[in-house]
This record gives C-alpha cells, structure tokens and sequence, in this order.
C-alpha cells in the first residue's frame, strides 16, 4: 500500500496549481481589447468608432476614458464615457463613437473597471455625480492622431473697428508662419495674403487650480491673428487661413462690413458654454448645440447680408479646464467663421479671489468663477476693438478686450465690463462717458450698451446686489442722459424684458397719446445655453427667488434657452427673443429712432411678421406661463432623482435627464451663475 506522506501531497498539489492550473485560469481570463479606427483624423469634430471585447464580469460602472494627451496619468482624463451606453454591454463586448477635438496632441482611450462599492464620496464633478476611479485598469488602445496637414482649427472673425477690415484668428500647434489669404473670388488667391502674428499663454499665468494644476492644464497652441484689409463694403469676401508647408484651412466665406448701409443685424445672447459628447470635471451646455443651430439658420437665411455675433461674457465656460476652449472654438466655427464673433467678459473668465480691483462692496460677487484663468485666455484668445487693458496683478498678460465699441449701419454697439472699475474716475467710467457722447445720433439713430452682470433683474441674485447700487448710481445716470436705447445683460441665465426705466420707475411710453420719455429698455439676454432655473415662481429652497409675484417694471419673463435677433434700419430697432425649443419668436420689442417703444408690452407680439428684414419670422407664443405645473413636476423629479441616485452610485448626470416635460425643456440641477 502506497503511502503518501502529506506534506508531499500538498507540494504536488502546488506544483500542478502553479504549472497547470494556473496558466489555464488566466488563458480563460485574458485581457481585454480595445480598439479606435481611424487611427488619423482629418479634422476636429471628426468621429472615432471605439470597440471593445472580453471583460469578463462587466459592471454598469465600466468606463471609458479619454487622454490627451496619450500618455497622461490615469486620473487626468479629460473625459469619460461609461460602457453601458453602448447596448451590449453586458456581454463584455460593445462599441461607442463620437467626435473628437484636436488638443494638438495625440490621443489615447483607457477602460476601467469600476463598482458601486468603490465610489469615493470626497472626489465628485461639480454636480455632485462620483468621478469615476481608476484603481483597475483593464485596457488601453493604441495613439490616435490629427492629420498634421489638415490645417488651422477654431477659425473666428471680428471686426477690428476699421472700414475696410476683417479680423481672423484660429489655433495651431507650432509658431511656422501662416497666412489669411482672400479674395471675392472662391480659388483665386493670388494678391490678398496677410502674415498672421502669433501668441501664445503658459501654464505659469494662469493665477489658480485648476487652470495651473497639472489636471486642468493642457498646451493651448498658438493662437494666430490675421487682418484682411482693403476690402470693398458688402461684399462677400472667401478666405483660407494656413500655409503651404502645413497645409490651408477649407475656404470659409463671409458679408464685409458695409459702410452705406442703414441695416444692422445681430444675433445676441450670454451665458452659452460648450457642449462636449463626454462627461468631465465641470457641468457642460448641452442647449449651445441648439442655440447655434437656430443662428446658423438664420444667418444662411441672411444672404448677402453682414450680421455679426455678441456673445456677452461666461462664454465657454471652461473655468480652468483648458480643453474646454478647444471644444467651445471648435463648436462655433461653422458661425464664427462666417460672421465676427463679439464678445465681453464675465465672471467665468475671470474672476478670482486676488484680481486687483475688488473693493469691499463686491466681495461677494467677486469669487472664483474664472477657475484661475483669470482672463488670460480670454484676453488673447479674441481680439476686440479698442485698446482697453487692465492689469492682473501678476506677471501673466494683462485683461484685455474690456470695453469698446463700433458701429454697424444705425446702431453703435458698445461693450463694458462689469468685472473691472466702472466707478466714476474710473478708465472705463471715462471710455464710456466720452464714447456715449460722441455718438452721432443723427448718422446713428440707436445706442446699444452691453455688459454682463444686469443693472437690473428680478432674479433677485442676491450676491450681486451691492454691484447693482453701484451700477444704477454710477451708470444709470450715464445711460439716461445720453438716451441709451437698450442695455443687454447676461448672467441670469433667463430673459427678461424691462420697461423703459429710471431708477426703477417706468417712463411713459405714451400709448395714450400722453407724453413719454426715452429711457433705457433693460432686457438680460444670459438663456444662451448655461443652466437656468426654470420657473419665475419662488421655490421651496429659493424662497425669495425670483421677485414674486412679477414687478410691474418686469414686463416679459422667459423659461427657456434661445437667443435674440436684432433687426434695426434708421427707423425702427427691433429686438426678437428666439427660443431654442422651436426656434420660434416668443418676445419682441420695437424702439423708434426717437426712442419710443412702440410694442413689446406683456403679450403685444403683433408684428412680428413684419419683422426679421431676411430671416425667417417666428410666430406668437406665449407658452411659457403655462408651463409651471410641468415644472414643478420636473423639479421634484430632479431633487429625488439625484438624492437616490447618488445613494446608488447613478451612472447618469441628473442634469442631463428629461425631467420637465416630453417637449426636450431641461430643468436645472444647480443655481450657479
Ligand atoms: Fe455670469
């Protein structure tokens, strides 16, 4: 009889675990793949179709992140995708595509494995979803990269503020020269070709986290700067920006300024942010995919007449994030490159807790928005008229693009800062002193001054009310007096259209045929795309928030994302508030050249038909009011939604759920502004 001695027995049994067993259990368990066709892109925005196959115990919290560049740490992804978007997830295997962004650098996917016992309550986006962890890593694919002769990206026009010019700027990743060559003829480019100046801005200017943290950081390239000169007036113009060595953009078209004419159009909103097909650090703006698409439309349905864009401050939204500017010059190209693309600043560019003027009064108003940007990117990422600038108090470039303005047929369009020193004594007290008297108003019937924090708005917005005494005190008086036709502000994400106002009382606007006066009319314009809140009635957790019930000087109060369409000739200035759910006419003013209002009141949006010069008119449509029940609804749905939610380690953005209604309307998470 055979006997074995146990310790023997249990070092065979290692023995054949180790070579025989073992091997066969990871054979069964093998890595999983991933791939990514096409592996060079032709341009941004182009569609990459990633696969993946063999994850063996897939959970709902598998996810996929994007890096770029290619080789960054695990944790600094600059998006991610969870693969249970992808249908046959469960089985291990499953695909994704969407559309990527050049950074100017390569870029990688990653998949993790992640379950709901390993969400980190301390590490959450700004909506409070848990970020993804990356303590098992599963697979990586291979580099994907740009076509290196594709040619400059993020193409922008703007007007310099001289006759005959054109402004454009656009992004590339090395300093070799490139050119704006242009012409009236698509193809014939030899004559007009104009040398572009470079700059650039480094992580060391940047005054915070994460805009100089090594998460939000990311090499912007070289933005480049070209003026097309001598051009005739209301004349189409092609131009293609680039060079032979490194290629030329595709030719892009657009209506030079036309000095004879009487007509002006524009398209203005606050507020838009970007949209990203990923999910990141920082709440992004889906509806700015709707706001451009009516815009575009309207602008084709323009012709061959020049229009132009004012974007008035929070504009991408990118706080810090650095590939969100990429992603937000990327989206407006198919606009900006074919009409210029104003803009002013808000408190998403720039404010922080050092910037140099930030008295006592307006400590609650100035935080830190800017995510320690601090405005360098948008002080050299667009290039206005004017050469106002304001130091940042570090070594990093100085505040540019502050407050200017131009005219365009009969409206002289002005810009201001609400960040920077408007006091009396102040640089831009006296620009705007000096500008608003200097206007012409014979030549130029219509003043329109722009900013983004509101001088006026029953939102309430507490934090910004020592601002508001400041501005009625110092400004107010400035704009009555030089009979200011419209001031549009941003920053309260909603529209609301105001009286002709002095301090805070009515003017007449002498429907009765008695007496008025031309005051101001207040409209906020900031619905462009970022969250807003969707009832003007007050809320459990917002008491006193909006105004309620509506103030009389409070004429028009709207609930949804959109934009506004100005329409002006030597007569008349009409002003459209466009909603992005049907692309339709839901408000409207019109101002005499004498500065009388002559409709807009409450629910008076007769006319419209007449109005739009071009465009397509809207029709009337008041639904908002209705829509509160709805709301109330969809706001209860969100506050359940995100507490279980959160409890269950969700793996959806409570802000991007349809919560309001079956008509596409958001309502919102959070109330920043
Ligand atoms: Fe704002």
């Amino acid at each position: 009889m055979l006997i074995i001695n146990p310790v023997l027995s249990s070092t065979i049994a290692m023995i054949l675990y180790f070579f025989f067993l073992l091997p066969l259990l990871t054979h069964t368990q093998s890595k999983p793949t991933l791939t990514v066709t096409p592996k060079i892109l032709s341009k941004s925005g182009d569609p990459v179709l990633i696969q993946w196959s063999g994850i063996d115990t897939p959970s709902k919290l598998d996810w996929l992140g994007l890096y770029a560049p290619p080789d960054s740490p695990h944790d600094h992804f600059i998006g991610y995708m969870f693969l249970n978007s992808s249908p046959t997830w469960e089985s291990g295997s499953g695909s994704i595509s969407i559309p990527i962004t050049s950074l100017r650098s390569n870029y990688s996917f990653r998949i993790f494995h992640w379950s709901e016992s390993e969400i980190d309550p301390r590490k959450q986006d700004q909506d409070h979803n848990p970020l993804p962890g990356t303590a098992h890593f599963l697979t990586e694919s291979e580099w994907v990269a740009f076509d290196p002769n594709r040619g400059p990206e993020q193409i922008h026009l703007a007007w310099t503020g001289v006759e005959g010019e054109m402004r454009v700027m656009f992004v590339v990743g090395d300093l070799e020269r490139r050119y704006v060559r242009y012409s009236e003829q698509d193809g014939d480019w030899v004559g007009n070709l104009a040398v572009a100046s470079a700059v650039r801005y480094e992580r060391e200017d940047m005054c915070d986290a994460p805009a100089n943290d090594s998460m939000g950081w990311r090499d912007p390239g070289w933005i480049f700067d070209a003026v097309m000169k001598d051009l005739k007036g209301g004349v189409r113009y092609y131009y293609q920006v680039g060079s032979e060595s490194k290629g030329w953009s595709r030719t892009h078209s657009f209506m030079s300024w036309d000095t004879k004419s009487d007509e002006t159009t524009a398209f203005l909103f606050g507020d838009m942010g970007t949209a990203t097909p990923y999910k990141t650090f920082l709440r992004t703006q889906d509806e700015s995919i709707s706001t451009i698409k009516w815009i575009l439309r309207d602008i084709e349905a323009l012709g061959q007449k020049p229009a132009f864009v004012s974007h008035i401050g929070d504009i991408s939204y990118a706080r810090g994030y650095s590939w969100l500017w990429d992603e937000f010059f990327t989206q407006i190209e198919p606009v900006a490159s074919k009409v210029p693309y104003h803009v002013c600043i808000g408190n998403h560019e720039y404010n922080w807790l050092s910037q140099p003027w930030r008295p006592e009064w307006s400590y609650s108003s100035y935080g830190m928005d800017g995510g320690g940007e601090c405005g360098v990117p948008y002080s050299l990422r667009f290039n206005m008229p004017g050469k106002s600038s304001e130091p940042t108090g570090t070594h990093a470039p100085a505040t540019q693009n502050l407050y200017y303005s131009f005219d365009m047929g009969s409206v002289h369009f002005v810009y201001m800062s609400t960040e920077t020193n408007f006091l009396p004594g102040s640089r831009q007290y006296n620009f705007l002193k000096h500008d608003l008297e200097s206007v012409d108003r014979e030549k130029i019937p219509f003043v329109v001054v722009q900013g983004h924090r509101p001088m006026y708005t029953t939102s309430y917005e507490y934090r910004d009310a020592s601002l508001r005494k400041r501005m009625l005190e110092s400004l107010e008086p400035l704009f009555v007096k030089n009979n200011i036709t419209l001031a549009l502000w941003g920053h309260v994400h909603r529209y609301e259209r105001f009286c002709p106002l002095k301090n805070y009382t009515c003017g007449s606007i002498g429907l009765g045929g008695e007496d008025w006066e031309a005051l101001p009319v207040h409209i906020v314009i900031g619905m462009g795309g970022q969250d807003w809140q969707p009832i003007w009635e007050p809320r459990p957790d917002h008491p006193s928030d909006p105004i309620f019930p509506q103030p009389k000087q409070s004429l028009y109060r709207g609930g949804e994302f959109g934009y506004t369409r100005l329409v002006a000739t030597k007569k008349k200035l009409t002003l459209s508030y466009v909603g992005n759910h049907d692309g339709k006419v839901h408000d409207v003013v019109e101002i005499l050249a004498s500065g009388q209002v002559i409709s807009g009141g409450d629910t008076d949006v007769d006319g419209i038909s007449k109005i739009g010069s071009g465009i397509a008119a809207g029709t009337k449509d008041v639904v908002i009011k209705s829509k509160f029940t709805q709301y109330v609804t969809g706001a209860s749905v969100l506050v359940l939604g995100a507490l279980a939610g959160y409890a269950l380690g969700f793996i959806t953005h409570a802000r991007k759920r349809k919560g309001a209604s079956n008509e596409g309307w958001a309502a919102v998470k959070g109330e920043e502004i």
